[in-house]
């Protein structure tokens, strides 16, 4: 069966990896209290781990835009593939809108973002609550519509791989030809 190309592959897993750390690291943000040193020290640290995550997904998609994916088997139903390319279109909306987002609100506070917590990236936007309030809105609520299709996408390949045909190797990172 044809396949992911091997940048293809890496690329999957590189940011897959990321998100499932970034996510949880977000989660956890929550439990540090305000106005503390150390929440900046961690806020600062999800945000330049979302940037440099964010650049990684540009580069995923561009990859994508040039490299057409190999085609589904002929033997997926109609509902199975809109199903899978559905699930696909929203998990690469989220994953833009999720840095985007976090970026543009941090842009409406007085914080902007220290780089690694090294450089300082200052606001370019005014210090302005509403604003901010709005686009951390969209960062938090789409973060649990990411989530729910992520689980959906899992799911989906533990079930492909129970059915054994072929789907899970196709992005596999061991698997060759
Ligand atoms: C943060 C987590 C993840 C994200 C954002 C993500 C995103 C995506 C996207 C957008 C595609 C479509 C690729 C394309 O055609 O351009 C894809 C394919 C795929 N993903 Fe994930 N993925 C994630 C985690 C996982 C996990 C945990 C698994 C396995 C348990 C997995 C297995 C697969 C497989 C097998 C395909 C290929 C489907 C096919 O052959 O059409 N992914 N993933
Ligand atoms: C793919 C990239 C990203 C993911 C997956 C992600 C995920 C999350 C999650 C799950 C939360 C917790 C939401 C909740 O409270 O339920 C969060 C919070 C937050 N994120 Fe991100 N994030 C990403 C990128 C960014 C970027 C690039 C920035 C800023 C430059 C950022 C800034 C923040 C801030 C400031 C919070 C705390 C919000 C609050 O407690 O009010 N994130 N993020």
């Amino acid at each position: 069966m044809t396949r992911y190309t091997r940048t293809a592959v890496w690329l999957h897993w590189l940011v897959a990896l990321v998100i499932l750390v970034q996510v949880p690291f977000g989660w956890y943000l929550d439990e540090i209290p305000r106005g503390t040193p150390e929440r900046g020290w961690y806020v600062n640290l999800h945000k330049s781990i979302g940037l440099t995550l964010g650049i990684a997904i540009v580069l995923r998609m561009g990859w994508r835009w040039r490299h057409r994916p190999p085609a589904l088997p002929e033997r997926m139903r109609a509902w199975e593939r809109i199903g899978a390319n559905a699930t696909h279109l929203a998990l690469y909306a989220c994953m833009l809108i999720m840095p985007l987002t976090g970026y543009v609100a941090s842009n409406f506070s007085r914080w902007g973002v220290k780089y690694f917590n090294a450089i300082q990236l200052p606001p370019w936007g005014v210090d302005d609550q509403h604003v901010y309030a709005f686009f951390n809105g969209a960062h938090v609520v789409t973060s649990y519509v990411f989530v729910a299709l992520i689980g959906v996408h899992a799911l989906s390949a533990v079930w492909h791989a129970c059915m054994h045909d072929g789907i899970l190797g196709r992005m596999s990172l061991t698997r060759r030809g």
